[in-house]
């Protein structure tokens, strides 16, 4: 079945799914990746390096007979992003060995029967930081901000404003250089959702639309610079980043989460 054979597209070209025949396909997507992020929480410790933590999650999507859907992705040769401190996004699992202290969000997307599942969360080698504790409480709630205005009628802008306003209550920055995506029977769909914004302004939401939030907050300044390696995208100003993302869909009275954690570790405190 192509991707075509789903759904129609919006005049901002939105394809609208079905939540009866494809959300299922969404929500087992979407807890295969959120089960292999609760599934790495043990691993990540004091002394490993994030290319054996990579090397866990490809056994792992193995394991569960799916895809890795970045492995292959615009020459990208990873099951994961393992973005470390000030990696803002997109790190690239490598040899370093994570020391005490350090966070970093570890990012999968899998495909399970053709449906894409993307998540993101936050995990810390050893001791938590205290700044670096409130930066992953305001990027997670952020994250939650936004995906609790997601219903029909209300607007793209609309969860942008959500995710700004809170985040910028806490003296902290939404990053603008990277944003949340549609996704389906596709990795990376219209729209793009930013974390930023004005109420009432972008596209309108509708009933079966499937898309990612996933704020990137730092707490300097929100420009990015992304290395030679033209993947690792960093805070110019060196400051700490945070991520959490969740897949989404737009149900008739609101939305429903794919990516929730069945461990119920999603969120940085548990
Ligand atoms: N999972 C990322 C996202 O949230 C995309 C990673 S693409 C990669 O959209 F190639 F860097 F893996
Ligand atoms: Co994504
Ligand atoms: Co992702």
């Amino acid at each position: 079945m192509n991707n075509e054979s789903h759904g129609r597209l919006t005049k901002d070209g939105i394809r609208i799914y079905d939540p009866a025949t494809d959300f299922p396909g969404m929500h087992a997507a979407g807890r295969l990746a959120a089960t292999i992020l609760d599934d790495i929480a043990p691993h990540v410790k004091v002394g490993q390096t994030t290319d054996e933590i990579d090397r866990i999650i490809t056994d792992m999507v193995d394991a569960a007979g799916a895809t890795s859907a970045t492995i292959g992705y615009k020459g990208y040769q990873h099951a994961s992003c393992i973005s470390v401190n000030h990696v803002v996004c997109h790190g690239i699992p490598g040899p370093k060995t994570l020391k005490d202290g350090d966070i970093l969000n570890i990012d999968v997307t899998v495909i399970v029967d053709g449906w894409y599942g993307d998540t993101s969360r936050m995990y810390v080698a050893g001791r938590l930081p205290r700044k670096a504790e409130r930066l992953i409480e305001v990027t997670h709630d952020a994250l939650m901000k936004g995906i609790e205005v997601v219903k029909p009628g209300n607007t793209f802008g609309d969860i942008g404003h959500a995710i700004q306003t809170f985040v910028e209550s806490h003296r902290m920055s939404v990053v603008r250089d990277f944003c949340g995506h549609g996704l389906g029977r596709v990795f990376h769909a219209p729209p793009n959702v930013l974390h930023y914004g004005r109420p009432g302004t972008g596209a309108v939401l509708e009933e079966g639309m499937l898309f990612t939030i996933e704020p990137m907050v730092n707490l300097g300044r929100p420009e990015t610079k992304t290395l030679a390696d033209d993947w690792t995208a960093v805070t110019r100003d060196k400051s700490l980043s945070a991520q959490f993302e969740h897949s989404v869909g737009v149900t008739a009275d609101g939305f429903e989460i794919f990516t929730l954690s069945p461990a119920g570790k999603f969120h940085p405190t548990y």
